[in-house]
């Protein structure tokens, strides 16, 4: 049998020589956008390098994300700053930070400034962004030479979701099948689409109770459903990629809000059950129908925690607004 590649193993064939690059002198800044997956990501073939079952497509939020600040210090340990905030180095999040950074890294140790102008760990793809930003701003600091693929193969290996915030716009993750994950990257597809809209309809701003890494495993190992879920992806894939050329909102936003709804139940038939909707969740989705058989034109897509993303276009936000009056709007395509 192959031995499985570890982390460490994929970034050093990746960059080569580059490991061994000076930092630039001085610190330096990155931005990523969060993402919202339209064809969701939902189970891994392989945990170690985040290898995706399926491939999967989402929106990149425009100016939502994490900027993230790099800069080399004299010290014994890193120290990270969250929205201006000390993160204690007991914390899972120092953790799971400084065992990313170690991949890249022989002798330095960082000062590192994630600022996030989305909630954290509310189902808003906060470790996407923040680990594309890492990328980012890893890449500035030591000057690799190396393409988007394989920063965005670098983001993966922090959190899967992250290989897709890369990049603006639409972006499909392709899952690929080698077993080192060399084709397992984002691709942006060459569309811009001015008038659309996404709503973030924030409920419950609360750290989820359980994060998607392990959602995802109990799900893959114990739902009776998730035998149906690959073959479900393939299909709502190629539609919504079709949808979205068209710019046919109709036609994108029920694909999306389907597959959304469909991985959620996917984790309800898990053992023990997984159940991120919250009453409000339940009620805003009514809503939603409604509106949309008063002929307003809004779906609703919902990620790993209670709150809902609105899909739809600028003609359709003054009725929205209308029902949901603290959305908070993001245009993907606004810069
Ligand atoms: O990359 P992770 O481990 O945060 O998982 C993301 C899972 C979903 O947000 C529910 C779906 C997706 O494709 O983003």
């Amino acid at each position: 049998l192959e031995r499985a590649l570890k982390k460490i193993d994929v970034i050093r064939l990746l960059l080569g020589k580059q490991i061994q690059n000076l930092p630039v002198a001085h610190p330096v800044q990155a931005f990523a956008p969060a993402n919202i997956a339209l064809c969701k990501y939902w189970g891994k073939r392989e945990r170690e390098l985040n290898l995706p079952q399926t491939s999967s497509l989402s929106i990149s939020l425009g100016e939502k994300g994490a900027t993230t600040q790099l800069a080399v210090i004299e010290a014994e340990a890193d120290v990270v700053f969250l929205n201006d905030v000390p993160v204690p180095a007991n914390t899972e999040f120092y953790r799971r930070l400084v065992a990313f950074l170690d991949l890249f890294r022989n002798k330095y140790y960082f000062k590192v400034t994630i600022s996030s102008n989305l909630p954290i760990a509310a189902g808003l793809a906060t470790s996407a962004s923040g680990f594309a930003a890492v990328v980012l701003a890893l890449n500035k600091l030591f000057q690799w030479q190396v393409p988007k693929e394989t920063l965005s193969i670098f983001a993966r290996l922090g959190s899967g979701s992250a290989a897709r915030s890369i990049t603006t716009g639409f972006v499909e993750w392709q899952a690929g099948r080698l077993s080192d994950g060399f084709d397992s990257y984002a691709v942006a597809l060459p569309l811009r689409w001015e008038t659309l809209c996404v709503g973030l309809l924030i409920f419950n701003q609360a750290a989820k109770k359980i994060g998607s890494r392990d959602a995802m495993q109990q799900t893959v190992a114990t739902s009776p459903f998730y035998a149906a879920w690959p073959a479900l992806v393939a299909s709502d894939l190629e539609q919504l990629k079709i949808a979205i050329m068209d710019k046919n909102l109709s036609k994108m936003g029920f694909i999306a809000e389907s597959n959304a709804l469909a991985m959620h139940a996917t984790m309800q038939a898990a053992r023990p059950a997984i159940i991120y909707s919250e009453p409000a969740t339940i009620s805003a989705m009514q809503q939603i129908w409604q509106m949309r058989e008063a002929g307003i034109n809004v779906f609703f897509t919902q990620d790993a925690g209670p709150n809902l993303k609105l899909l739809f276009e600028e003609s359709a936000l003054l009725d929205v607004l209308q029902f949901f009056s603290k959305l908070e709007i993001v245009r993907p395509f606004s810069s």
